[in-house]
């Protein structure tokens, strides 16, 4: 059944690699970003027709309760969400600047409380699939990446408590968790000596969490669960 799929940070990386595949199957895909150029460059290269670009800064709470208005009122109710808007401001914390910290913590923690409460208003009546998108740095922690690693750590906590409270509507609430994936956020880094730390010798594509983050979207009974797509980079941190 082709359904109406909202992509926050669609534009690009992971977000983008979330889009196509949800296109590809047939769904109606809103690629969300603050760039709505780059939202709809996004949206109008897609398979199929009728996806939508959208600008909307996922920390701002108007803005995002204007976005789901446009959404439902053009699309539709929303039948899965995923929430692939994020940012880094690495430093340790001795060296954080306040205003990085709360603009980490609002893209990335309370972004996706804002997109998943709006998301609820139309999923509580019909279903739906939310995915979150945490990070290898929320599990395990990484000197330098305090205050991201705290906004993605609360990513799962509030993933398996929002799992508990709608569950009984129907709605699943999953989180995926991506080790180093080759896009803009990681293009700083060199590959040749971060992926020799990896087991499976070399950083993901976006292509790779898009699948586990489809497969979480599909899978009727699987709920509250976290997917680590990392190339085992968990058991060697
Ligand atoms: N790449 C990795 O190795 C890696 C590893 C672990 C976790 N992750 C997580 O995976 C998610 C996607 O990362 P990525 O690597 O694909 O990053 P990316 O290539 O930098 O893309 C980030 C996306 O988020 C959007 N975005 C950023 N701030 C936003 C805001 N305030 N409101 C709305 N959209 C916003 C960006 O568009 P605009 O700039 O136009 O807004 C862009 O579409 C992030 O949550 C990241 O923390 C990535």
């Amino acid at each position: 059944m082709s359904r109406v799929g909202v992509v926050f940070g669609g534009s690009r990386g992971i977000g983008r690699a979330v889009s196509w595949l949800l296109a590809e199957r047939g769904h109606r895909v809103v690629v969300v970003s603050r760039n709505v150029e780059a939202a709809q460059a996004t949206a109008d290269s897609l398979p199929g027709g009728e996806h939508v670009g959208l600008s909307c800064d996922v920390s701002r709470e108007q803005e995002v309760q204007r976005a789901f208005e446009t959404i439902t009122k053009t699309c539709g109710p929303v039948g899965y969400l995923v929430n692939a808007a994020g940012i880094n401001r690495d430093a340790l914390l001795l060296r954080s600047k306040s205003e990085d910290m709360v603009s980490v913590l609002h893209t990335n923690l309370l972004g996706s409380m804002l997109t998943c409460r709006a998301a609820l208003r139309s999923m509580l009546s019909k279903g739906g699939a939310i995915v979150n998108i945490g990070s290898v740095v929320g599990v395990k922690g990484n000197a330098g990446q305090c205050v991201y690693s705290a906004s993605k750590a609360g990513l799962e906590g509030f993933t398996r408590s929002l799992a508990k409270e709608v569950a009984s509507r129907s709605v699943r609430v999953n989180l995926v968790v991506p080790g180093l994936i080759r896009t803009d956020m990681t293009a700083g880094l060199k590959e040749e000596d971060a992926g020799r730390r990896i087991p499976l010798g070399r950083f993901g594509e976006p292509k790779e969490v898009a699948q586990a983050v489809l497969f979480l979207l599909e899978s009727p009974y699987i709920t509250g669960q976290v997917l680590l797509v990392d190339g085992g980079l968990r058991l060697v941190m």
